[in-house]
């Protein structure tokens, strides 16, 4: 029989012992014991029972609503529907991209957790849910006792804005607000654990607890791959941009000794970066601290050292009194200020005496950053390979590197080892061999679909593919020329289209590309193909989006809303899929 999965409400060894014991039994010792610890339960609750109530269920639901684009939202939903059944609660748990709003009404109890993206908006999959929520449709949700929790990135303005907006919206419906919202920092296992705790306490209602747990015998664990940190040898680190571009992309490959993470395609790795020591020294002399040698060291290792938010202005007014920075906070024109500012501007410019205790303090955790996969373990065995284009710019007069493409870009070489970790994402999945795919990733963005065309050749499969890929110039930038060469020769890419935005002079992207194409675009789609869109999430993602609407409205004579609905068709049958950041 099927083990007794791991996510059951009990500790690790608890389940191994259990499964010792009920994994030999027969069938008749199981539904004996499933009765008979129902029956105990329910008569040491005071109930008159005639029979064993072998399917008795947790009578008091719990619905929990995720909002997430990477994952974690999604995996804390999970946690809290752990705790919901230790609890006696009987969780049910939604991705917001299917939520109907009716079902919020009907719940008794509500957790919402939800990540905010782009600049304060919802994650792509959850925007039409999110809209009707905070739409003049919304259902009342008298009487619904809910808690939120927000998880953001204290980095961008609009810290936690989707949760905040939740939150607020949930108490306006007349939702009667039990957990107090809590808003994350991206190191939010700490605070989200604590906040799942106090929240399922506070929604649990006196009579659930001592209630039978509903044990599903034919369940199977879910085989979820390992989500540890492995180290991997660098074998590979290109630069495929050439010499005269302005651009700098790193194909690196990664080989890991043993197994590499079970990846599929689609997923990413989170990668560990150092900081750019040059930048932590100027950083340790700002501050009056070099010479600290353990410091450094650690800044180097493990702090974000760049990171400027409202939250660093405060504690470094706290800490130091500095009095043009508390002005600044006064004035309300501390947002302004950081905008495009780093840590070391704020100690540059108001300088004062730090210990080493003071300036950790204004930094947090140095966090991994992702990058798609680019290869398919079917092809390339246990190597994984990513294409990190390094993050420059010059802001307030200072030259600026983004942390972890510049560490792979400059620092990480071939011979050397880099930490990385599976980040799973199965909303950004292949579909079946025989479903055509429609792939839209300028830039970066291409990276998944690099291993989707190495997966679709390795296994033979019958869809057609067809690619849409940008960047500034043909000569200079165009990211993996030879890979789609092949791949078009031997059938594991159908079609590819391109746009250089620097080749003309009318800038020609993507999204110019798909209406060019419109006519097959819309056949492909309407014989089921999947819609793929990957890379830049401030621009891009928008554009494609509108000219696929476009498209419908023009190839198929509709009106622009009915345009946007066949859309919206895509989006919620799982056809239209992105991964932008
Ligand atoms: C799921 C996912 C997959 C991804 N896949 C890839 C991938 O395949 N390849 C890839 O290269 N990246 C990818 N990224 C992006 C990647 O994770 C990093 O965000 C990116 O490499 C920058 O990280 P960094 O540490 O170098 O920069 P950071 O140190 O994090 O600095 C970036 C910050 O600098 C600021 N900034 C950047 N440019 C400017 C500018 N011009 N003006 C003002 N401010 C600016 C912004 O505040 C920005 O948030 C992915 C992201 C996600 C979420
Ligand atoms: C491209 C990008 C944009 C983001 N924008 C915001 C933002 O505007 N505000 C915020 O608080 N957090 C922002 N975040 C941080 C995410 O909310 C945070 O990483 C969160 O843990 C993601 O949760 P999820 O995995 O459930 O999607 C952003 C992250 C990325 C990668």
């Amino acid at each position: 029989m099927s083990p007794i999965p791991k996510t059951a409400p009990f500790a690790e060894e608890e389940i191994d012992l259990l499964n010792r014991v009920v994994g030999p039994a027969s069938a008749n010792q199981r539904a004996w014991l499933a009765g008979f610890l129902a029956g105990l339960d329910a008569a040491s609750a005071g109930a008159i029972v005639t029979q064993p109530a072998a399917s008795a269920r947790p009578a008091e639901p719990l619905t929990i609503v995720y909002a997430s684009e990477s994952g974690n939202s999604e995996k804390l939903a999970g946690d809290v529907a752990k705790s919901a059944r230790k609890s006696g609660l009987k969780p049910t748990t939604i991705d917001m991209t299917d939520l109907d709003l009716a079902a919020l009404a009907a719940a008794k109890r509500l957790v919402v957790i939800a990540a905010t993206w782009g600049e304060g908006e919802p994650p792509a999959r959850s925007i039409r849910a999110y809209n009707e929520l905070m739409g003049e449709g919304a259902p009342r949700l008298d009487g619904v006792e809910f808690g939120v929790l927000a998880l953001g990135d204290t980095a961008y303005a609009e810290f936690c804005a989707v949760g905040k907006n939740i939150d607020e919206r949930l108490a306006a419906l007349g939702g009667k607000r039990i957990a107090d919202r809590v808003d994350c920092d991206l190191d939010f296992a700490e605070p989200a654990a604590r906040w799942i705790g106090d929240a399922i306490k506070a929604l649990t209602p006196p009579n659930a607890s001592g209630r039978v747990i509903e044990v599903d015998f034919g369940l199977k664990p879910a085989a979820s791959p390992s989500t540890d940190i492995f180290e991997a040898e660098i074998i590979e680190h290109v630069d495929l941009n050439s010499s005269r571009s302005d651009k700098e992309t790193i194909h690196l490959a990664l080989s890991f000794e043993g197994a590499a993470p079970a990846y599929e395609p689609g997923d990413s790795l989170d990668l560990y970066p150092e900081n750019d020591p040059a930048y932590v020294d100027e950083l340790l002399k700002a501050a009056g601290l070099a010479g600290d040698d353990k410091l450094r060291s650690e800044l180097i290792k493990s702090r974000d050292v760049t990171t400027l938010s409202i939250k660093t202005v405060e504690s470094y007014a706290g800490s130091t009194g500095h009095q043009y920075v508390n002005a600044l906070l006064a004035d309300g024109q501390a947002k302004g200020w950081i905008t495009g500012r780093q840590l070391i501007d704020l100690i540059a410019t108001f300088p004062i005496a730090l210990d080493a205790e003071k300036l950790r303090a204004l930094t947090r955790p140095l966090a991994p950053r992702a990058y798609s996969i680019a290869s398919s373990r079917r092809e390339v065995g246990d190597e994984a390979h990513l294409l990190v284009s390094a993050v420059r710019y010059e802001s307030h007069g200072r030259a600026r590197k983004g942390v972890a493409s510049n560490y792979v870009a400059e620092r990480l070489k071939r011979g050397g080892r880099a930490r990385v970790k599976l980040k799973p994402n199965k909303h950004f999945a292949l579909p079946s061999g025989d479903r055509d795919i429609i792939m839209v990733g300028p830039g970066t963005g291409v990276a998944p679909f690099r291993a989707f065309v190495q997966e679709r050749r390795a296994t033979q499969a019958k869809g057609r593919s067809w690619l849409f890929f940008g960047d500034r110039t043909f000569t200079h930038d165009f990211l993996y020329q030879l890979d789609w060469q092949e791949a078009l020769k031997d059938g594991a890419l159908t079609r590819m289209d391109v746009a250089f935005s620097r080749d003309t002079p009318n800038k020609v992207y993507v999204q110019h590309k798909l209406w060019d194409q419109r006519s097959e675009l819309i056949k492909w789609l309407d014989g089921g193909a999947h819609f793929y869109v990957c890379g830049d999430a401030k621009a891009m993602a928008k554009d494609v989006r509108a000219a696929l609407v476009r498209a419908y409205a023009d190839v198929k004579a509709l009106s622009a809303e009915a345009a946007e609905e066949a859309v919206v068709t895509l989006e919620l049958e799982k056809r239209y899929l992105q991964d932008t950041y």
